[in-house]
């Protein structure tokens, strides 16, 4: 199975991108992960610049997108809302439909008690309304973020670990179930 990560921050130090690192870690043998690194150099979104001649980096991202069964996004939330630079990512493939059906794990990471509660309903209410299959198991705001991984960057506690490894297990049986409907509709 083939995992796209994304995390929707571009700080160095980001809380979501370290978290999204150790959640890679422990992914299942079976996965082959690969993390998204261009979501800041995506033009801003504009249907004029799309079409016969989209910009390459766009291009790649489609692909990536394509090539995946699934997508892990953890994303920072910024005055209630998700940052633009991951909007902006959604906006290029509304119309092109590279997320439709596709299985995604949300997560926000917040240092507050709230995890950053309204990105992630915002991030699912716009994921939903590209076609999107939010895996509901494994979706979930992370409180507290700071305190989950320690400063090597691996997970502060077993209690993470496990929450991570669970998320995990239902994402690979989110990803399954997708790919037999698939083989289901087109063998028929
Ligand atoms: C512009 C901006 C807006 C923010 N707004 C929120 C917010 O609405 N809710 C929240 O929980 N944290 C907010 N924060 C704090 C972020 O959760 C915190 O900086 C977090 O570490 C950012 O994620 P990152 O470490 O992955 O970059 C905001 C931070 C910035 C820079």
């Amino acid at each position: 199975m083939k995992i796209l990560a994304i995390s929707g921050s571009l700080r160095f130090q980001s809380t979501n991108s370290a978290l999204l690192q150790a959640i890679l870690r422990i992914a299942p043998s079976y996965m082959e992960t690969i993390t998204y690194e261009e979501l800041g150099d995506l033009p801003h979104f504009s249907p004029d610049k799309d079409g016969q001649h989209s910009p390459d980096v766009v291009l790649r991202y489609r692909k990536a997108l394509m090539d995946s069964d699934g997508v892990v996004i953890c994303t920072p939330e910024y005055a209630h809302g998700i940052p633009g630079v991951l909007k902006n990512s959604l906006d290029w493939v509304v119309g092109s439909g590279e997320y439709v059906n596709k299985p995604v794990m949300v997560l926000s990471a917040s240092p507050s008690y709230m995890g950053g509660d309204k990105a992630h309903a915002s991030l699912v209410t716009s994921l939903r309304a590209m076609n999107v299959i939010v895996v509901e198991t494994c979706s979930f705001p992370i409180p507290f973020a700071r305190k989950k991984l320690k400063d090597n960057g691996e997970f502060a506690d077993q209690a993470t670990v496990e929450i991570f490894q669970n998320a995990w297990l239902q994402f690979a049986n989110a990803i399954r179930s997708r790919m037999q409907s698939f083989a289901d509709e087109h063998l028929r």
